[in-house]
């Protein structure tokens, strides 16, 4: 049976036992609503440690005033039930109150990878998300905790703020998990409506038919950029929030020529629902 903990303190202790006994801890952090892309890193997280550790926490620190935070998808009884299935032992489930009690002040800032991109349509969304996770790692002690590309340059964040602050745990990134159409899973998906599923799917069609010419031989960034941008315009019912390549190691702008291996990044609403995709251009 999985066991649900809901106690930071009670976590870390946990956590700090099945170290003592000499057990491997594998992670997966979430805010819920699981699909087929979270279990994708639970099963690799089963392959990777004794004790499985996933947990749900709609995260308030990173999401903007505006945002989705008191909508966000929520399913803890299925998500158990998923998380059960792919071989996870404890899920961690705590109150905003007992991460974020009063008087908290403290937020952990990746500089400049955190400029740009998501960052810049999401301002403090990365500080959100360096500081759950951090404060994460603090309680669940893992040797090991899974990512997905999907959040590409949330991905580097953390990798940098695992470099940058001395941590001891592995921070490990998974191919992004897609619908059998192409498009990206994505909790946020559920606020799609049938006809707007449909829009959704330029998304993934705009990368892939610039990630097809680049295969073919193109290396001109702005040809590249050009043709996704052509795809994603040909339908008037997404509204483009940015589309960029970008280093994918540095994240630095890629102008000129694609030489290094690149990410093309998007994001775009549909409606009112923001979405992200991605995919990386081998050297
Ligand atoms: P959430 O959006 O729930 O995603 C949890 C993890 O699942 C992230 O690492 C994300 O990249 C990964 N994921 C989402 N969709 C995926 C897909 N289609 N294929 C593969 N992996 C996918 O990301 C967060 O939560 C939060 O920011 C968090 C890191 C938990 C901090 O609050």
């Amino acid at each position: 049976m999985i066991e649900v903990l809901r106690n930071p303190a009670e976590m870390r202790s946990r956590a700090g036992a099945l170290r003592a006994a000499g057990k491997r801890i594998s992670f997966v952090p979430t805010m819920g609503y699981l699909h087929a892309g979270h279990v994708s890193l639970m099963e690799a997280a089963r392959d990777l440690g004794d004790a499985r550790v996933l947990s749900i926490f709609v995260n308030p620190t990173q999401f903007g005033p505006k945002e989705d935070l008191s909508r966000y998808p929520r399913d803890l009884d299925g998500d158990l039930h998923k998380a059960e299935g792919a071989g996870i032992t404890l899920a961690f489930v705590p109150e905003a109150a007992a991460i974020y009690p009063d008087g908290y002040q403290t937020f952990v800032e990746v500089s400049d990878l955190s400029q740009g991109m998501c960052g810049a349509s999401r301002p403090g969304h990365f500080s959100g998300v360096a500081t759950i996770v951090l404060k994460l790692f603090h309680l669940v002690q893992p040797h090991v905790a899974l990512f997905g590309e999907k959040d590409f340059q949330q991905l580097a964040v953390l990798k940098r703020m695992a470099r940058d602050l001395d941590l001891d745990v592995e921070v490990r990134g998974l191919p992004i998990v897609r619908e059998s159409d192409g498009l990206a899973m994505s909790s946020r998906n559920a606020y799609l409506s049938a006809e707007q599923r449909q829009d959704a799917l330029i998304l993934s069609r705009a990368i892939f038919g610039s990630r097809d010419r680049f295969v073919k031989g193109e290396r001109s960034a702005e040809a590249l950029l050009a043709l996704a941008r052509e795809i994603l315009m040909s339908n008037k019912n997404i509204r483009l929030d940015y589309l960029e390549l970008r280093d994918a190691e540095s994240l630095k702008t890629v102008d000129g020529n694609v030489g290094r291996p690149t990410v093309l990044a998007v994001a775009a609403f549909v409606g009112s629902t923001r979405l992200i995709d991605n995919v990386v251009l081998p050297a």
